[in-house]
């Protein structure tokens, strides 16, 4: 019997090569490794030169993905690029700018803007994309050039930050890892918690933002506590829509922005943290990034075997939040 849906069919992904360590951002900076590694479980990131750009990261992971899996990138008719980090301010949209450089021929090709959530949001859209039949192959790309928008003068966010890209290609097909439901979210009265106040079209006084306004400013600790709060909230609704309980997820791959709230997400729920997927220590936060290259790692790695459940989990600037339920 056929059986095709929409599924993940191939993963890639790609950081810079420059990786910098806590030690030598205390060497440029009031902190240390202890602080850094001991609040948020980071030991280093890797960091994008001037010349690289968000769309240069997300065509690393494209080429990364067409290499391993031998599938040609003009074979892929819409390109969802997830990113706070767009190429350029508005327009053209980062995927538009993929498009060009890559010289592909006339396809769908589009950004959404949904924080650190950006990836979750695009696999859901990816999925009706393919299960419409109007699109055949989709590219979701999450990339970000973050330390781009950091403010390297702002110790309570700079260490933070890391950049790199994941991709999947996203297609009707029997085989491959199933996108069997999603949870999008979103609080906008959170907004303020994380955000880059100025630059846009609203009209806000730069004199009265502390620090650079057109930079990255979070509220650590709102943050955090939301995070928690609603990683567990996310993982309870797709349990409980999809009949199974949290015992039936083999793997939780959640956004990597602190792994103590990775932690403490996993004792409220009674889960055996063994099951998060936790690479921070070495990428720290590449925002709409940090899910598809820890699928496109773990993957490497042969730790996703066929049958087992995934949930993906995130949560960002938006405030935005969900989650995806996988089976492999
Ligand atoms: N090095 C040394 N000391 C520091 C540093 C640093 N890099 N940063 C802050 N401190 C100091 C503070 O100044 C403060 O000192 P004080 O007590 O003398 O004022 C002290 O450390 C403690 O600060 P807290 O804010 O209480 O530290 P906390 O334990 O809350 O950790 C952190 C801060 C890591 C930011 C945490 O709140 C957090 O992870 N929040 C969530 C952040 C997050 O997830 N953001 C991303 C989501 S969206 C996205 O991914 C883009």
């Amino acid at each position: 019997m056929s059986d095709i849906k929409p599924r993940i069919t191939a993963l890639g992904s790609h950081v810079p090569a420059t990786c910098v360590t806590n030690d030598e951002l205390a060497a440029k900076i009031d902190t240390s490794d202890e602080w850094i590694f001991s609040h948020t479980g980071i030991k280093s990131r890797h960091i994008a030169d001037d010349e690289t750009a968000t769309s240069d990261l997300a065509i690393a992971a494209l080429k990364a993905l067409s290499k391993e899996q031998n599938i040609e990138l003009d074979t892929i008719d819409a390109l969802i690029v997830a990113t706070a980090t767009q190429d350029y301010p508005g327009f053209p949209s980062t995927a538009c700018v993929i498009q060009a450089k890559l010289g592909l021929p006339p396809i769908a090709a589009f950004d959404i803007s949904a924080g650190c959530t950006g990836f979750i949001y695009a696999l859901e859209i990816a999925k009706a994309l393919a299960a419409s039949k109007t699109y055949r192959r989709i590219a979701v790309v999450g990339s970000e050039k973050l330390t781009a928008i950091t403010d390297w003068t702002d110790r309570n966010t700079c260490v933070l930050f890391g950049d790199g890209a994941g991709c999947a290609f996203v297609e009707m097909s029997d085989t491959g890892h199933e996108i069997v439901d999603s949870v999008l979210h979103s609080e906008g009265t959170g907004a303020s918690y994380l955000s880059i106040p100025t630059g846009g079209t609203a009209y806000v006084d730069e004199s009265t933002i502390e620090g650079n306004p057109r930079k990255i400013h979070m509220d650590g600790r709102a943050v955090y506590n939301f995070a928690v709060r609603v990683m567990c909230s996310v993982i309870e609704e797709l349990v409980v829509r999809n009949g199974c309980s949290t015992d039936d997820i083999d793997w939780f791959v959640p956004h990597q922005a602190n792994s103590r709230i990775i932690a403490a997400a996993a004792k409220r729920l009674k889960i055996d943290l063994e099951k998060f997927y936790i690479n921070i220590d070495q990428y720290a936060n590449t925002s709409a990034a940090s899910i598809p290259i820890a699928l496109a790692e773990m993957a490497q790695k042969a730790l996703l075997k066929p049958g087992q459940r995934v949930i993906t989990v995130g949560f960002g600037a938006g405030l935005t939040y969900g989650g995806n339920l996988l089976k492999w």
